[in-house]
């Protein structure tokens, strides 16, 4: 394809001022292959966009692997390539993407600097202004700059299974390049507001059908389809940016003010763009899109912001810790889950949605079915919610077998055990497992407490044991805690963190301790919050404190919706080497003394009427808490909130130093994935670097100086 005429002609780039060769294909006008030559000798280098041009139909291409993103040289490359096209007097101009998908948002890592030129706005409004009209032909995600860019162009054309969204919103932003100015004019006001302020995906036939998309076609490639669309074209539309939408009513706006304000838990992005879209109805383009430029600009230094996208990268690197190295995952095809309880259950279902063979074992047949039963009625209840079809139900239920022979978990490559949480049912059970799988088979338990490497002792070849920690509901939460024992081989952990990908887990890895991350970290959160309790916070006001905070319930509500229980088993455990200076609160075990377990025994914390499970302050709770000798002091929200926070980052740093975590996000991704720490204070060590130690370390000492003798100050705080 390369005419070799033209190689040797040197040409210096404008950007980085090295010597270029510029080689041409046949019929290409512009510059696709370019060799450098710098220090190190010729280079050859990809264009990220390549333009050419063909019976007058200029292609615009953009190629930016992995997803197209939207970096300086992209937006360069297109602001080129407007000029480009219309120096080669095209007709129309069609602009697609090499790889999996059409541009799919921005390049994140450029948004912790100033913004370099060209801004996407002004390219966009070149595309807009352009006298050659723009196709954007579309497949994969078109997110966030991606649809921008779309919306620029005269014409939008996209494959059937193409998806778009502007998830600006996600990361604590709005769209910043005139997204939420043209997608009302585009789509109308309501269906705007809907996809800027929750960031949700729209299927291409939803877009089309909203008049976003002038066709959506079955083509194998998304330039095949615009250029069919292309002969057959309406006239050039009115550009989106001279488009009126609909004005809201005063009333409609509050009612939308009041569902997102409830909807979002503190998280302030999405009420900005809600305001930012309501811009578009109140003034022309020329003034709203400037407005949303500079609120985007300065939402990229808010700490709500610098938290969700902290999220959004660690979450990815939280799965690669060191201890790995390069050790590679086995193949895991047949899973053997012990117990078919609440939590077995979801785990079994959780695994077969991962396309695995599951075997579940129970105690005897009576356990069996029921622990069947409750599988079915969770892929029932899939099918009902219609997240799979009643087809795909019944592929499942063909790769699931029960019963109580062990003989079922013969050639599982892992075993996964979540009975009774009892150190000898659990040892019998590994025992057991041992004698009937193969010598490398993983066995995981997913113990909450109990000291995994007791109910491992003894097992041939300890190396393959694990705990792998689920959260109820399994099938639906995200965190999944690796526990790694002293003796763990590190192919087992990678095993579990490949496992934990496929069911779509976030996994974090712990070493063992009591409670491991989560859960201990949940232990001290409590125990300072019972502290305040005992000197004069009520449970109402630390509720409301936490919930303020952005945690979806405070500690107090929680406990009576997951039941009294399990703590109160948990404290007793504990009884027998809780250091006796350390002060103990007694009012959670007096509740349950009483039959007071939460919700379902009508009454714990808070009482409940019949059928509602509105928590209802008790003068029951308030003269318990009284007769033990409560304190009066007067504590602000912001004052319950800062001693609690200090004593669950102090926890976080002692479980760090400890080396039960391996880094600050392990401790944050437990918190934000499992225990409802809002995503967008980014987890608690983040939350710490935001506030600045200074203060933790301040209200720390608060903390320890009212319960004396309570709490092991972490090295970080001292
Ligand atoms: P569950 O009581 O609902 O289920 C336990 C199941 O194990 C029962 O169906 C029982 O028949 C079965 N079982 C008992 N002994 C057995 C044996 N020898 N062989 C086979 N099956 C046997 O309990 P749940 O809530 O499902 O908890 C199970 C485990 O998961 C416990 O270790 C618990 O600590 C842990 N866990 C529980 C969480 C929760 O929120 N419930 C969260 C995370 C872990």
């Amino acid at each position: 394809m390369v005419c070799a005429s033209l190689i040797g002609q040197y040409h210096n780039c404008v950007h980085c001022r090295n010597q270029l060769i510029k080689i041409n294909l046949h019929s290409v006008i512009e510059w696709s292959i370019i060799i450098i030559k710098d220090s190190k000798g010729y280079r050859q280098v990809k264009q990220i966009v390549t333009t050419y041009i063909q019976d007058g139909i200029a292609v615009v291409c953009v190629n930016n692997p992995p997803v197209n993103a939207t970096s300086t040289a992209l937006r360069q490359g297109l602001l080129d390539a407007v000029t480009a096209c219309e120096n080669m007097s095209a007709k129309v101009v069609i602009l697609y993407c090499e790889g999996p998908t059409f541009i799919a948002g921005g390049d994140m890592t450029e948004f912790n600097a100033p913004p370099a030129p060209p801004d996407l706005p002004d390219v966009i409004q070149a595309i807009e202004d352009s006298v050659v009209p723009w196709i954007a032909a579309m497949h994969g995600t078109v997110l966030g700059g991606g649809f921008e860019i779309a919306m620029g162009c005269a014409y939008r054309v996209a494959l059937t299974n193409t998806r778009f969204g502007l998830p600006e919103v996600n990361v604590g932003l709005i769209p910043g390049a005139g997204g939420t100015q043209r997608l009302p004019r585009l789509i109308g006001t309501n269906a705007a507001i809907d996809l800027t302020t929750s960031g949700r995906m729209i299927m291409a036939n939803d877009l089309y059908d909203l008049g976003g998309l002038d066709m959506v076609s079955d083509a194998a490639k998304a330039l095949e389809a615009a250029k069919a669309f292309y002969t057959s074209r309406p006239d050039r539309p009115t550009a989106i940016n001279l488009r009126k939408c609909d004005a809201l009513s005063e009333s409609a706006i509050k009612d939308l003010k009041t569902q997102i304000t409830l909807k979002s838990k503190g998280q302030q992005s999405p009420l900005h763009c809600l305001e930012a879209t309501l811009m578009a109805t109140q003034m022309p383009f020329k003034l709203g899109q400037p407005k949303e430029r500079a609120l985007h600009l300065a939402l990229r230094n808010s700490a709500e912001s610098r938290a969700l996208r902290y999220v959004f990268f660690v979450e990815r690197a939280v799965s690669k810790p060191a201890i790995l190295g390069q050790s590679k995952p086995r193949d895991i095809a047949q899973v053997a889950v012990v117990g078919g309880g609440l939590m077995g259950a979801g785990i079994a279902f959780s695994c077969l949605q991962a396309g695995l063979n599951v075997s579940l074992l129970e105690q005897d047949k009576d356990t069996a079915d029921k622990g069947f039963d409750r599988v079915c009625s969770l892929i029932d209840g899939a099918v009902k919610r219609a997240k799979i079809t009643r087809e795909n139900a019944d592929k499942l239920l063909k790769n699931l077998q029960f019963g109580t022979d062990y003989n079922l978990a013969e050639n599982a490559d892992i075993a996964i055990e979540a009975v009774f949480e009892d150190l000898e049912v659990k040892k019998a059970v590994f025992q057991q497992l041992a004698d009937m799988m193969r010598p490398d088979a993983i066995l995981a338990t997913n113990t909450s407490y109990i000291d995994p490497v007791e109910i491992m002792q003894g097992i041939s070849n300890p190396s393959r044991c694990i705990g792998l920690h689920f959260f109820s509901p399994a099938h639906i939460m995200k965190l999944l805690e690796i526990v790694r024992l002293p003796a763990t081989d590190p192919e087992v952990i990678a095993t579990g963190f490949a496992l934990a990908k496929r069911l779509r887990k976030v996994a974090v890895l712990s070493g063992v301790c009591d409670g491991f991350i989560g859960n201990r970290i949940l232990a001290a959160y409590r125990r300072e919050a019972d502290y305040l309790l005992m000197d004069g916070a009520k449970p109402g006001d630390i509720d409301a404190a936490m919930r303020a905070f952005g945690m979806p319930m405070g500690p107090y509500e929680l406990q009576d919706l997951t039941g009294l229980q399990i703590a109160w088993a948990n404290r007793k455990r504990q009884a027998a080497t809780r250091p006796p200076e350390e002060r103990y609160v007694k009012v959670a075990d007096m509740l349950c003394e009483a039959g007071r377990l939460g919700q379902r025994s009508g009454a714990g914390w808070y009482r409940y009427d019949e059928n509602s499970r509105t928590p209802i302050p008790d003068q029951y709770v308030t003269d318990l808490i009284r007769s033990l000798g409560a304190g009066q002091q007067s504590f602000s929200q912001d004052g319950i909130i800062n001693l609690i926070l200090a004593a669950i980052i102090n926890e976080g740093g002692r479980i760090i130093e400890e080396g039960i975590a391996e880094r600050a996000i392990d401790v944050d991704m437990v918190m934000v994935n499992g225990y409802g720490f809002p995503r967008w204070r980014g987890g608690p060590m983040h939350y710490a670097t935001e506030i600045g130690l200074e203060q933790v370390r301040a209200d720390m000492a608060q903390v320890a100086l009212q319960s004396p003798n309570s709490w092991v100050v972490s090295d970080m705080l001292k």
